[in-house]
């Protein structure tokens, strides 16, 4: 049997909407653009979301709109996709590394470590879908002695006047903190709409906008967002087509960000069938690895709802007890010759080539290494039934058993 890691979900409904896009003669970001971002304020309860390219453009855009630049750190898990980390650098500042807990996310104790004066935000990340421990962030970025370090160098840093919670919740669209989405937690929370994720647009982003008000006025920061995410131009091509007239101006070095309509059309249907199909089919392929490998001593299960967190279910990421990482390997390798397409998340930023080059050294992520070499990212999404569950969770016992 050939079983698919992450194939993206696509039924009659998306091609149409698709479809009436293409024939509709605009493409790119218009009206559907504006009604996903509707859409995914309305899901998450919040006034306002503004969509962009790829969730790397959006932690991109948000530390640009903090002015965050040379000489600034901001602290992220040493657990998670290179972009978390890239998107510092770009803006060119300094990635600041903290390990992880054995639930894959931050470690908010080590996350107070390493604040300095020049800890400007603190990137969170929902690995696999499972919220960071969002009151404790939040917490610790307002006390009185963590915000007397702060040292404000732009106009938002001011008006806010302590550390930017940026949370890349790119996996946890659907999870919830507290009995509200992660979408609410952080002054900005930024979905990954990338082709493999629990909702997609092919790619693509949105920005959840949570800043504290009145200080901030979201419509406001909203529009702000737009502009600078289509080259800072006043008038955006639709407008200019539907009467608006032809002259525009360029009133900021903006980015080209912004997201098309025929990605958005995606994204509607998707969204729409979201709570209702999508992300109960993926809690049941989740509940159902959980229950069958709840009887092997050797399998350690992924964190598991609570009555504070529930998960998106994006990755079931399971680890293995007592195993090494060339044994984990070894283990990948039997699965795949069965058909069935696994992988890991994440190999630890300082096991790559680019950060080790920079001085960042594996040995001080230990919890991270750990959880790393034993994990094996299992598929998880609707189509798979009872009888493909069954088959992929006897190759990875197989796998075990061939190898430990
Ligand atoms: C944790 C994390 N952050 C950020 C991203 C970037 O998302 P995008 O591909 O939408 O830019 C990813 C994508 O895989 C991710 O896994």
């Amino acid at each position: 049997m050939k079983i698919r890691f992450s194939p993206p979900f696509i039924d009659d409904d998306i091609r149409r909407e698709v479809l009436e896009t293409l024939d509709s003669g605009w493409i790119t970001s218009g009206p559907r653009v504006l009604a996903l971002e509707k859409l995914v304020a309305e899901k998450i309860g919040i006034g306002h979301a503004a969509c962009c390219n790829s969730a790397t453009s959006g932690l991109l855009l948000m530390l640009h709109w903090y002015g965050i630049g040379p000489g600034d750190e901001v602290i992220i898990p040493a657990y998670t996709y290179a972009a978390t980390a890239l998107v510092v650098m770009h803006a060119g500042a300094t990635p600041v590394m903290v390990d992880v807990k054995e639930d894959f996310n931050m470690d908010v104790t080590e996350v107070r470590k390493k604040i300095t004066s020049k800890t400007k935000a603190i990137i969170p990340v929902d690995i696999a879908g499972w919220p960071c421990d969002y009151e404790s962030i939040d917490q610790l970025v307002n006390e009185p002695e963590v915000k007397s370090k702060f040292q404000a160098t732009s106009e938002n840093q001011k008006k806010l006047s302590r550390i930017l919670i940026l949370s890349d919740a790119a996996h946890s669209i659907g999870a919830t903190y507290k009995q509200k989405p992660v979408g609410q937690w952080g002054d900005f929370v930024v979905f990954s709409f990338h082709a493999v994720k629990n909702v997609t647009t092919a790619e693509g982003g949105a920005i959840c906008i949570n800043l504290p008000q009145p200080a901030f006025d979201h419509a406001e920061v909203y529009r702000t967002l737009k502009l600078w995410s289509l080259n800072g131009q006043t008038k955006d091509a639709l407008s200019k087509t539907n009467g608006a007239g032809w002259k525009y101006d360029i009133v900021y070095p903006g980015f080209k960000m912004n997201m098309p309509d025929i990605c958005a059309a995606i994204g509607l249907v998707q969204l729409r069938k979201y709570g209702s199909h999508i992300l109960p089919e993926r809690q049941r392929v989740f509940n159902t690895y959980t229950k069958q490998f709840a009887a092997f001593a050797w399998a350690q299960l992924p964190p598991q709802d609570t009555a504070d967190k529930t998960s998106s279910c994006h990755l079931y990421a399971l680890r293995i007890n007592g195993i090494t990482e060339a044994q984990r390997d070894k283990m990948i390798e039997r699965i795949t010759a069965t058909g069935v397409s696994v992988n890991v998340h994440f190999q630890p930023l300082p096991m790559l080539t680019l950060f080790r080059d920079r001085g960042y050294r594996i040995a001080e992520y230990p919890a991270a290494y750990n959880s790393y070499s034993r994990e094996i990212s299992l598929p998880i999404y609707p189509e798979l039934d009872a009888e493909k569950i069954n088959y992929i969770v006897n190759a990875v016992a197989q796998a075990y058993r061939a190898i430990v």
